[in-house]
């Protein structure tokens, strides 16, 4: 072994956790965030965690709202899942300009993407800064999905959607 940085860790440590995030925006309509940072954090109640940069229009969203939908998407959304990581919804409706079908949530106001493998609905209860991110713990209020859904996963420091066998 030699000595690596955290980028090159990050890749080396792939496949990584993928999903999309969906926030309330203030016009009503939803904003999607491609996320990896996301994990488990407790089974009861069941709580996930969801680690955010400062920069992005999502972590004031969910500030705003209290709730956020993370959706484990399919392989289908491959190329348009990706480029919800490479735009921000203070510029880009995403959800429209890539035609990715969301759909509403069961318990939460903003909505969800249609034909995940898994979509989570999260209502916020805690929030801890970590330096340049914003770590925000929230209780899952509703769980929906189903195995006949291939999952992606995140490659090559974050740059390349795919599933695996
Ligand atoms: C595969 C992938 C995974 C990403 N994971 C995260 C993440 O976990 N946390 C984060 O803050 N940004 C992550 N990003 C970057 C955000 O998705 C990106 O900054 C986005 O433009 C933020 O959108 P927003 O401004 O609409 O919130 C990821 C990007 C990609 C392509």
């Amino acid at each position: 072994m030699k000595d690596i940085n955290i980028g090159q860790a990050q890749r080396l440590t792939a496949p990584c956790p993928f999903a999309l995030l969906s926030a309330k925006r203030a016009d009503g309509g939803t904003n999607l965030m491609a996320v990896s940072w996301w994990s488990y954090l407790s089974n009861h109640p069941p709580t996930l965690g969801v680690c955010l940069s400062k920069k992005g229009l999502s972590g004031g969203l969910i500030r705003e709202s209290g709730e956020f939908g993370l959706s484990v998407v399919g392989e289908q959304l491959k190329d348009a899942a990706l480029r919800c990581g490479t735009c921000s919804g203070r510029t880009v409706d995403k959800a429209a300009e890539f035609e990715i079908p969301l759909e509403d949530a069961a318990v939460i106001a903003p909505q969800v993407v249609s034909g995940s493998r898994v979509v989570f609905e999260c209502r916020l209860t805690d929030t801890k800064e970590v330096a340049d991110h914003v770590l925000y713990i929230a209780e899952i209020v509703a769980i929906r999905g189903g195995e006949e859904v291939r999952q992606l996963f995140a490659f090559d420091g974050y740059a390349r959607l795919d599933s695996v066998n």
